[in-house]
């Protein structure tokens, strides 16, 4: 079996990810802004902009206050060695495991027969244990990336629509938990941090910011809770039927404070430019799905910081499939900020 580097960072499933856009994102974002050196990724999520980012710019911060996309970074980007030959025998020797010789563990009580056939729970959770188990014999960096290749490898086999605030009520087909690694690097020009936004924007400084904050009320420590728990690994006892743990890194985008604390992050943002991605899904007949912060308050929030021009794509996106898809847009909004 060959195990060989395969995944690259962008190969998840994520609410809001701007993989489709990136490329588009980026060339506005070029032809718009000048003298850029430095680039932060203040609301990263999947880390795709910071992908195309460090193909392009001297620095990149990556910031998202979830455990599970931290531990990713630090995987795909952070600093450390890695014995590829150690890792790549140690995932080999797991997906040798047979789940049906295994007990049942915390994992398979807690998610079979939902978000995976049961027996595929009970591999999940055996090398969940494992990796903890054998944590003194890996680097930093290497038990980061056996984590993260444990996350990308179940993504691809969830019961799911892409996220774990549900799952698909049918009967769900076996699937075989054969793991490949991440495609992990170690650079030197990337920053990583695991943060409130709006904390941290008051202690870094970067040429441009790029903003993709949630709009709406879902969050997202909710929607990728199951992730949240297998970086943790402190097994709380879990409720409902999605099996969430206690609230956690609830966003206050996510709330009718969203507005505030838009303004707020703005005005304290240490930068020549903000480039801020919005898809315009505001009057949308699901209340969870419409935005808190409205086009025109982005709008009036950063031109009180500079010159803000609009820009426009045309784009299908999440919303429960509850509204008319043809006239949403995704915007990108680019500040050049005023001099003093
Ligand atoms: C729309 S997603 C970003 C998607 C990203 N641009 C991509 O392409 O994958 C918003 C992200 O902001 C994070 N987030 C929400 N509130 C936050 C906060 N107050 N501080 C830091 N991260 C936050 C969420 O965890 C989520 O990953």
């Amino acid at each position: 079996m060959d195990i060989s580097q395969t995944l690259s960072i962008g190969k998840r499933r994520y609410i809001g990810c701007k993989a489709k856009l990136a490329e588009w994102i980026m060339q506005v974002i070029e032809s718009e802004t000048n003298n850029i050196r430095s680039f932060c990724d203040i609301f990263a999520g999947t880390a795709i902009m910071s992908d195309f980012a460090i193909g392009k710019y001297d620095r990149v911060i990556i910031n998202d206050f979830l455990y599970s996309n931290n531990i990713i970074y630090k995987a795909f980007y952070g600093k450390g060695e890695v014995d590829r030959k150690k890792i790549s025998d140690y995932i080999e020797a797991l997906n040798q495991i047979e789940p049906t010789q295994l007990d049942d563990n915390y994992f398979s009580v807690n998610y079979g027969d939902k978000f995976f056939d049961y027996q595929t729970a009970k591999k999940i959770g055996y090398i969940r244990d494992r990796i903890e188990d054998d944590k003194n014999i890996f680097t930093e960096k290497e038990y980061d990336v056996l984590i993260s290749s444990l996350i990308y490898n179940i993504d691809k086999i969830a019961n799911t629509l892409g996220h774990y605030e549900a799952y698909i009520k049918k009967e769900i087909k076996p699937h075989v938990l054969t793991m490949k690694m991440i495609n992990y690097q170690s650079l030197d020009k990337v920053e990583i941090y695991r943060e409130d936004a709006n904390k941290l924007v008051r202690t870094i400084a970067a040429d441009i910011f790029y903003v993709d904050p949630p709009y709406n009320s879902r969050q997202y420590s909710r929607f990728y809770h199951l992730y949240e728990n297998l970086v943790k690994w402190d097994k709380p006892i879990l409720s409902g039927l999605a099996m969430k743990p206690a609230e956690e890194n609830m966003s206050e985008y996510c709330s009718s404070r969203a507005a505030k604390a838009f303004e707020d992050l703005v005005m304290n943002l240490n930068t020549k430019f903000i480039a801020v991605s919005y898809n315009n899904t505001y009057h949308s007949k699901s209340s969870s799905s419409r935005n808190k912060i409205s086009l025109e308050q982005i709008n009036e929030i950063l031109s009180k910081r500079g010159h803000t021009k609009m820009f426009e794509h045309s784009h299908q996106f999440f919303n429960a499939g509850k509204t008319d898809f043809n006239n949403h847009k995704e915007l990108l909004f680019i500040t050049k900020i005023n001099e003093k």
